[in-house]
């Protein structure tokens, strides 16, 4: 059986691209009884960025909400908050202390963070050393990660290989689970508003958590249509309307809109609003228990609770292997 981890950065509400390339996806791999799962929201790494810590927790509850909502099932994944395990953050500091400076110098992510925000601080510099922690504290297989991060599964592997190497050369004895990543290939990009990439960077996102008055006003504000009568012909695939429309429905469904859009007589305001029921109608039990989860935080706190039992017991196995190893 293969333990599979990965940890989600609490940045908010997820938007439809988070939902669709994301949440969805993990929460039908969950479901393979072959593996076994470990999921978590990365709060502690938010530090390096967000300062407020209402702000912290109100993004970690809605991230957590989220995932409830969409049907992550908790007696099959060990879904927690990284802070309520804090044995993470003294194995980061065991493995800082074996891996060579010289390389954390050569981390893309770091380099392309500093270049852009205004709070460059060392928490900044060190994160892969904690997010190494985050999945050797559990001795995962297997860490479905973005392209982005391959190079900090890189350095995770690596740092394990040292400390095995160091204690344990004759691999007589199991000190650290050496992952692999899974390269998620982003096949499934979700086009923002603009017809971009969604992202919250980019202020073009849709949420199916917003109630629908908000959501219709998103729809028809920030998706820009041409200037095309009602009656004159159109061409689906150039449109961002249509494109979101398809990654929603059955593909009989998205044919049917293709050819009322081809046919003419059929304007953009009858697209939007045939969007904005594809989004109320078909995520209307997420929402609905989204709403309910964020009006009862401790329902939401207990659930993480229970999974960081669940996960400190593991942790606390490898943090002992690991401070004997050392000679704590
Ligand atoms: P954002 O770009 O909004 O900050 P994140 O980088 O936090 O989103 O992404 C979280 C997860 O959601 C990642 O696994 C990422 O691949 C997925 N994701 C984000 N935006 C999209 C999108 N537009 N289409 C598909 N998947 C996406
Ligand atoms: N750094 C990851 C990201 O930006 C989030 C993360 C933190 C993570 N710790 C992890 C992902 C451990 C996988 C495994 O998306």
């Amino acid at each position: 059986m293969a333990r599979v981890l990965t940890g989600i950065q609490s940045t908010g509400t997820p938007h439809l691209g988070n939902v669709l390339g994301a949440i969805q996806p993990a929460i039908e791999m969950a479901k393979d009884p072959e593996n076994e799962s470990f999921l978590f929201i990365a709060d502690l790494h938010s530090l390096t960025q967000i300062k407020d810590g209402s702000l912290l927790r109100e993004n970690t509850s809605a991230v957590a909400a989220a995932w409830l909502a969409c049907g992550l099932d908790t007696s099959r994944t060990v879904f927690y908050r990284q802070s309520d395990v804090p044995e993470v953050t003294e194995l980061a500091w065991y493995l800082s202390c074996y891996f060579p400076y010289q390389r954390m110098t050569l981390a893309h992510s770091f380099k392309d963070k500093s270049d852009r925000l205004a709070d460059v601080n060392a928490g900044l510099f060190s994160y892969p050393m904690l997010m190494a922690a985050d999945i050797l504290l559990y001795d995962a297989h297997l860490v479905p990660v973005g392209k982005d991060q391959l190079q900090h599964l890189e350095m995770t592997r690596s740092v394990a290989q040292r400390i095995n190497h160091q204690f344990d050369p004759e691999h007589k004895r199991k000190i650290l689970v050496v992952p692999k990543p899974l390269s998620r290939e982003d096949n499934m990009l979700i086009p923002g508003t603009d017809g971009d990439k969604m992202s919250k960077s980019k202020g073009n996102t849709l949420s199916i958590f917003a109630d629908p008055k908000t959501l219709k006003k998103a729809i028809n504000k920030q998706i820009v249509t041409d200037a095309t009568s009602l009656e004159a012909p159109k061409d689906p695939d150039g449109s961002v309307v249509f494109k979101l429309y398809q990654t929603l429905v059955s593909a009989h469904d998205a044919e049917e809109m293709a050819e009322k859009l081809r046919a003419g007589g059929y304007g953009w305001g009858h697209a939007k609003k045939d969007l904005l029921e594809a989004i109320v109608d078909g995520y209307a039990q997420p929402r609905a228990r989204f709403e309910e989860l964020m009006s009862d935080r401790e329902a939401i706190n207990d659930e993480l609770k229970k999974g960081a039992e669940k996960a400190r017991e593991v942790a606390a196995k490898t943090l002992g292997r690991v401070r004997s190893a050392m000679g704590y």
